[in-house]
């Protein structure tokens, strides 16, 4: 069942669009992330679906009912929306409790009772609920944050960004724990984030947005293996462009002739993700030779330089166990098909 559907819905500021023709649906009980650079329109998406702003074009409904249309507007109190912002916005002056318990009216009888499972869901430890904020780290605020927006039983809660602030190895806890306590209550949820990796891990369904408009709508993995558009290819991941020649089910390349899904003929870009790439010594049969290997831990980076192309090098990432040496001589073998990117794909409208 569609919870949330936004039609055409466009935003301006003065000169600037920050939102343009931007259509999504939001399946119930599903998890989808909005992802895209810095000033792409990610949070006036939120703020108008939550209805702190009422937009310039378009409309959104949700479970059936019109929230903004012209017009037309619900305000935000009676959205039934919950947001948690970037920075947790946390009443300073009130206790956790308080803070978590401020969408549960005062004299409902199980009110303490309520605030006691809220925090237990965020996996919290009650002992910190007559803690203040400033007495909690920046993981902890954002489970306050979280259990006071789940407080309110929102039908969808609208998360902006809120693992930012938080150091690695925290953020994917994190963004585990959320998306068990959203899965556990059945809430439908929007993340926005510009970072690629949270929003491919944590949605059932990515959007990504550039410039105020939504190039490619899918689920995670379509996305990162079959990006609409170079520029998609590249903001999701990294990856490997050739030119090539497609030919029934082939692409001619520098790597040799790589299979293609694509129903294509002639001169085509395509696409590899680095894990499909395996380097492997060549003396005879070589198309390139290693020109630069950076070590980084768990991967390093080698980058080899094709031979008879003119080609740049082409940097992969692989795995540091047993790397080839510099001015080795090597063959790129392929795992599965290259993708086939549209040569015109950003003039194209987005899939549906
Ligand atoms: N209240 C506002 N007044 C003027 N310009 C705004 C306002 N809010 C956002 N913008 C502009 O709209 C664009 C999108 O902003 P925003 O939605 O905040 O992007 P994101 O959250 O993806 O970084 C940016 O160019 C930003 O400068
Ligand atoms: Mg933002």
């Amino acid at each position: 069942m569609t919870l949330l559907t936004i039609d055409g819905l466009g935003k301006s500021y003065g000169h600037t669009t920050a939102l343009d023709d931007v259509s999504l649906r939001v399946e119930a009980g599903r998890r989808t992330a909005v992802v895209g650079p810095s000033g792409s329109g990610k949070t006036t998406l939120l703020r108008l679906v939550a209805g702190f702003e009422a937009p310039d074009a378009g409309r959104i409904e949700l479970d059936g009912t019109i929230m903004a249309d012209g017009p037309a507007h619900v305000p935000a109190h009676r959205r039934g929306i919950g947001i948690v912002a970037q920075d947790g916005a946390l009443f300073p002056h009130l206790s956790v409790a308080e803070n978590i318990g401020f969408g549960i009216p005062r004299g409902t009888p199980d009110r303490e009772t309520q605030i006691a499972g809220l925090i237990d869901m965020v996996e919290l430890d009650r002992a910190m609920l007559e803690r203040r904020p400033h007495q909690l780290s920046g993981g902890q605020q954002q489970r306050v944050a979280l259990a006071r927006a789940l407080g309110r039983k929102p039908r969808l809660i609208l998360l902006d960004e809120p693992f930012s602030a938080l150091d690695t190895g925290l953020r994917e806890n994190m963004r585990k724990a959320v998306a068990r306590v959203l899965q556990a209550a059945g809430i439908t949820a929007i993340l926005v984030t510009h970072d690629q990796t949270e929003a491919l891990s944590f949605a059932d369904q990515v959007a990504v947005l550039r410039g105020g408009r939504l190039v490619q709508t899918g689920a995670p993995r379509t996305l990162y293996l079959q990006p609409r558009d170079r520029e998609t290819a590249l903001f999701l991941g990294d990856a490997v462009l050739l030119p090539a020649h497609a030919r029934d089910g082939h692409a001619d390349c520098a790597l040799g002739a790589v299979p293609i899904r694509a129903e294509r003929q002639g001169r085509v870009e395509i696409m590899l993700r680095p894990e499909q790439i395996r380097i492997v010594p060549a003396d005879e049969d070589g198309t390139g030779r290693v020109v630069d290997i950076e070590f980084g831990g768990a991967v390093c980076t080698v980058t080899v330089a094709l031979e008879g192309t003119s080609l740049p090098p082409v940097a992969i990432r692989t795995s540091s166990l047993a790397p080839p040496a510099l001015g080795d001589r090597v063959r790129l073998d392929i795992d599965g098909a290259a993708h086939v990117l549209d040569a015109d794909g950003a003039d194209r409208p987005p899939a549906p």
